[in-house]
């Protein structure tokens, strides 16, 4: 190799990591936010606890195709999790369990999770694929939801 592609090389590279780094530095940032992060993240769960049960009426109702907006919604404030939980934001009105940072990888695996389900629900009611949303919807909260609050969250008090 030349040294002038040797240059050109390198230059790239820093290129590279410098958008890299922007990106990662972009990322962390909220996009969103009282100054209250607690309040913020127990905001934006209220909003996906509201956005499931919506998904389940319309599922009952057989409106296939109308689970497509809530879903989508979900995966946007699936991939808002991990910025909405920054390390020692653990206060008395938070439901959190000291596990989620403990175990960052996998708390954060878990919100990407969700987003990943969302969007397969997402894409299954726009095709109006009535076979492969029972197949979901079966599952979904199991899985995409409980996944990550049985590790990481305190039980809410039984109301029955
Ligand atoms: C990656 C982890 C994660 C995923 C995925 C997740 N949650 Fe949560 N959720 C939490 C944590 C942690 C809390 C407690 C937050 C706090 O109190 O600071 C919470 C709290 C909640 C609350 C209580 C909010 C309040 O304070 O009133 C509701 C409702 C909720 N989640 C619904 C859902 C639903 C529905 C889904 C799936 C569609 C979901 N969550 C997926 C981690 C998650």
């Amino acid at each position: 190799m030349t040294r002038r592609a040797t240059f050109l090389r390198s230059m790239a590279m820093i290129a590279l990591v410098a958008a890299a780094a922007t990106a990662c530095t972009t990322g962390t940032q909220r996009m969103v936010g009282t100054g209250d992060v607690v309040v913020d993240r127990q905001r934006v769960m209220k909003l996906q606890g509201a956005l499931f049960a919506d998904i389940q009426d319309k599922y009952k109702a057989g409106n296939i195709a109308g689970i497509a907006v809530d879903a989508e919604a979900l995966s946007i404030t699936a991939l808002q999790i991990p910025s909405l939980f920054p390390e020692g934001s653990l206060t008395e009105k938070s439901k959190v369990k000291p596990e989620a940072w403990q175990r960052w990888p996998e708390f954060e695996a878990s919100a990407k999770n969700l987003a990943i389900w969302s969007e397969r629900l997402r894409d299954a009611s726009k095709d109006k694929d009535d076979k492969a949303v029972a197949d979901i919807m079966k599952d979904f909260g199991r899985v995409a939801c409980g996944s990550c609050h049985t590790p990481f969250r305190v039980p809410p008090p039984r109301t029955s």
